[in-house]
Order: structure tokens, then sequence, then C-alpha cells
């Protein structure tokens, strides 16, 4: 009889993930065990209790899922937990801290639909975070051109050299935005918005994002108000709102928790499976969603 699958949750912050327990649970997993304050050098025993203690065909039922606020740690616990795996002896893992993995692929899939984003020029609000970061090198490793905007030129710029290595220069660029002015020029000839802005801040008011004219797509993944981008609804789902498709937090939520779980679920079909950022992409892109 094959064993109950058990996900092991490893977590940075002192505390596991609560949101990511319940989708774990609803994603069918059978045992949930979690570690919260997890640091690098704690990872070694932890994966390998999970990889000595099931035979070949029984360890792809035990799987890793690394969660928590801060994503360069969470990158952290991920390299750990590779390292820690030598031959066969391996049990899938997957990355989603601050949800920022399965956040920013559910919003490049949602762009997706109507653009095509390997000729895309993309412009993504908030791109210092954890999940602007990721929206920016998904769309990037898609073939999109992508304007990298933050208040701040230098932080920007930090975005940009994080990812230099893996695109080519001309397709990212950095932009220090200070008023709608600059916002405005920033747009122009642009096809997709995506406002990756932090929960409760408004980035652009409507009258700069409608006048945009080769805008198609605009994307707001604040759920809090003041959204991101004013004059979108949270729950906008595909929303014609002056020329363009709109879509809020919640209507790109609904895409992130079925990638999310179906994250999950792939985690048990192999025992190799490694899911950052674009292998969550790809898996996102194969449910059609
Ligand atoms: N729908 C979902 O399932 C889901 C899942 C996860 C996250 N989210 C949402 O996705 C968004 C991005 O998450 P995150 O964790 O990456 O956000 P974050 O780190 O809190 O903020 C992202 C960026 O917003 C800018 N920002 C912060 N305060 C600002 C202010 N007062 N005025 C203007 N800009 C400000 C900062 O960029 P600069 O300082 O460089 O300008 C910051 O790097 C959040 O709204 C979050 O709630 C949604």
């Amino acid at each position: 009889m094959a064993k109950p699958t058990v996900l092991i949750q490893l977590d940075a912050d002192p505390q596991p993930s609560t949101f990511d327990g319940v989708v774990a649970v609803d994603a069918g997993v059978a045992q949930l065990f979690r570690h919260g304050g997890v640091t690098p050098d704690e990872v070694r025993s932890l994966v390998h209790g999970a990889m000595f203690t099931r035979g070949a065909g029984d360890m792809k039922r035990t799987a890793i899922f690394i969660g928590g606020s801060d994503v360069a740690a969470g990158e952290q616990l991920l390299a750990a937990v590779t390292s820690s795996f030598f031959g066969p002896l391996r049990v899938s893992v997957m990355l989603d801290a601050n949800g920022a993995n399965t956040t920013a692929a559910a919003a490049v899939l949602v762009a997706a639909r109507h653009v095509g984003i390997a000729t895309a020029d993309a412009v993504v609000l908030g791109a210092t975070g954890p999940v602007g970061r990721r929206v920016v090198r998904l769309l990037a490793g898609a073939g999109a051109r992508v304007r990298a905007v933050s208040r701040s030129a230098e932080r920007a710029a930090a975005v940009v050299e994080s990812l230099g290595d893996r695109f080519p220069r001309a397709a990212l660029t950095a932009h220090g935005v200070e008023d709608r002015d600059a916002l405005a020029e920033c747009l122009r000839g642009a096809n997709v918005l995506v406002a990756a802005g932090a929960a409760g801040v408004e980035l652009i008011d409507r009258a700069t994002w409608s006048a945009a004219d080769q805008l198609q797509v605009a994307i707001d993944l604040n759920a809090v108000p003041p959204l991101g981008i004013e004059g979108v609804d949270v729950s906008d789902d595909a929303e014609y709102r002056d020329g363009k498709i709109c879509y809020g937090a919640l209507g790109v939520g609904g895409v992130k928790m079925h990638i999310h779980k179906a994250a999950i679920r792939r985690l048990f079909e192999s025992n190799d499976h490694v899911l950052d950022a674009e292998q969550i992409l790809v898996l996102g892109s194969d449910l059609g969603l």
C-alpha cells in the first residue's frame, strides 16, 4: 500500500505560514510537518530525515515546501536543501516564500491570455519587492522587454543588475519614477502594466494609465485599499476599463491558488522536482488557466 504523502514545510519566519499549511492540506497532503525559524545550517539534518526514511518507491511521497515572508532567506534554504541531496537520494522541493513565485507566475499567465509575452513591452511597478522582482524575472525570461520601476533609480538599477547575467541588457531597463509625468513617459509604448507595489499603496492614477494608448493589459496585485492601480477593482478578472483589460488582486489570486495547489501535487509525482519561479510558470502554463 502506498505510504501517505508528507510535506515538510520549512519556514525562516518564527511561525510557519498558516496560509501555506492550509493550501497544502487543500491540495491533498496527508501529513504536514511545519518547521519555523529554520536557518540554512539546520536544513541538512531535516532533509536527511526526509531522504533516509522511505525506500526508492515511496521517496516521491515525501516533499519539501519552503515558505516564509523573506524570499532571500527562502532562496538560501532552497540552496541548502538541494545541496543536501546526493545521487538518486532526494525529494522534490518547492520555493514559494512570500507567495512570490506563484503570484508572479499568475500575473504573467493572465497577461499571456491577451498578449504574446515574447514580444510584450511590459512595465512593472514596485519592481523592487519580492513579487515585483519575480514578475520582472519571469517576463524577461519569456522574452518580454521589461521596464523595472521603483521610486528610486538606484533600487530599480539594483534589480536589473541582479538579473543582468540571465537576460540581454537591452531587454531590461531600470526607471526611477518620482512623479506622474515620469510615470506617463515610462508607460509610453508599453502594452502590459503590472503593479506589484506594497499593500495599501496606490502606485498609478487612472488618468495616467488610461491615457497610455498602447496599453492593453493592466494587472494589480495589491488587494488592500487603496489599490495599486486607481480604477481597477480588486475583483476585476479581464474587465474592460478605459479600453484596457484589467485584473485586480483577487482576479489574479484565483489563478495563483490553482497554480499553488497544482505545484504541491506535482511535488508528489516524482522525487526530483525543484520548483522555483520558472518551473512554476511552466507548470501554470500547462494548466491552461
Ligand atoms: N494576490 C496574491 O495572491 C498575492 C500574494 C503575495 C503578494 N501579493 C501582493 O503583491 C504586492 C507585492 O508584494 P511584495 O511583498 O513584493 O510587496 P512589498 O515588498 O511590500 O512592496 C513592493 C514595493 O512597493 C514599493 N513601495 C513600498 N511602499 C511604498 C509607498 N508608500 N509608495 C510607493 N511605493 C511603495 C517599494 O518599491 P520602491 O521602494 O522601490 O519604490 C517596494 O519594494 C503586495 O500588494 C502584496 O500584498 C499578492
